[in-house]
């Protein structure tokens, strides 16, 4: 049939609240393969709300998601966990790493229960992290931007179709963050689609890509130089 590979990622009038009343108002975006975009915006925008669509963690009240290719609004909870597993690395904002595993464990646990078998292809992109030397750590025992890389490598090992990022090089030191995002590039460039929540105009300005999250509506950046003001 069709021979083209879908877009990642096709989000139309997306809309979530929380009981609270926050939330996402509507967010439209499209994210082919091999991409990358940054989301930019105020705290309490929407920004990790967007991802946890997304990433099929939260169920929109409103729009259509499209993942590679698969309508998700009629999916049941097992077709979606499938999909998610399947398609999608996530990099939470909180991390999300198990305590009871070393680094390289973290890592391989993307594929499920077997670690052994990706004990390899772990190991291996940790190192590309600069996290060579300490894949069999505790992760308990590791700093925050390590543990962050950490939590990159777990997103990417699968060289999924879509990778979501929230705010994956906040509180890293200027090389780590560039080796974070050398990473994520290096994730597009093999084909998967990568977005991105940052507050970092250099990480955003790397990115193919600008989206700016306002009090819950998504949109393109604006084109203009956001540091002529610099100048003066
Ligand atoms: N679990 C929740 N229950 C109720 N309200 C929530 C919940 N999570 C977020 N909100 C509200 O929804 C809005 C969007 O939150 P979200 O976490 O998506 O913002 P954000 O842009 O990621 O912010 P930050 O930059 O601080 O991470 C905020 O007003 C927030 O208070
Ligand atoms: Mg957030």
């Amino acid at each position: 049939m069709n021979t083209a590979s879908p877009p990642a990622v096709v989000a139309e009038g997306l809309a979530f609240s929380y009981a609270s009343g926050g939330g996402l108002t509507r967010a439209d975006l499209t994210l082919g393969a091999g991409e990358t975009a940054a989301v930019e915006g105020p705290s309490g925008s929407g920004k990790s709300t967007l991802l946890a669509l997304l990433g099929l963690i939260l169920s929109p009240d409103a729009g259509a998601l499209r993942i590679a290719g698969t309508e998700t609004g009629a999916l049941s909870p097992a077709e979606r966990d499938h999909l998610r597993r399947r398609s999608i690395g996530i990099v939470l904002q909180d991390l999300g790493l198990l305590p009871f595993l070393n680094a390289w464990e973290n890592v391989a646990a993307a594929f499920g229960p077997r670690l052994a078998r990706h004990r390899g292809a772990a190991r291996e992109l940790l190192g590309d992290l600069g996290m060579a030397d300490l894949v069999d750590s505790p992760v308990t025992e590791l700093s925050g931007g390590q543990r962050q890389r950490i939590a990159v490598a777990r997103a990417a090992v699968k060289q999924p179709v879509l990778i979501l990022a929230d705010e994956p090089t906040s509180g890293l030191d200027p090389r780590t963050a560039n080796a974070v995002l050398d990473a994520l590039r290096s994730c597009a460039e093999r084909g998967s689609a990568v977005l991105l929540v940052t507050h970092d105009a250099a990480v955003a300005e790397a990115c193919d890509r600008r989206h700016v999250l306002d009090e819950g509506v998504l949109s393109a950046a604006p084109q203009a130089n956001v540091f002529e003001e610099d100048r003066g």
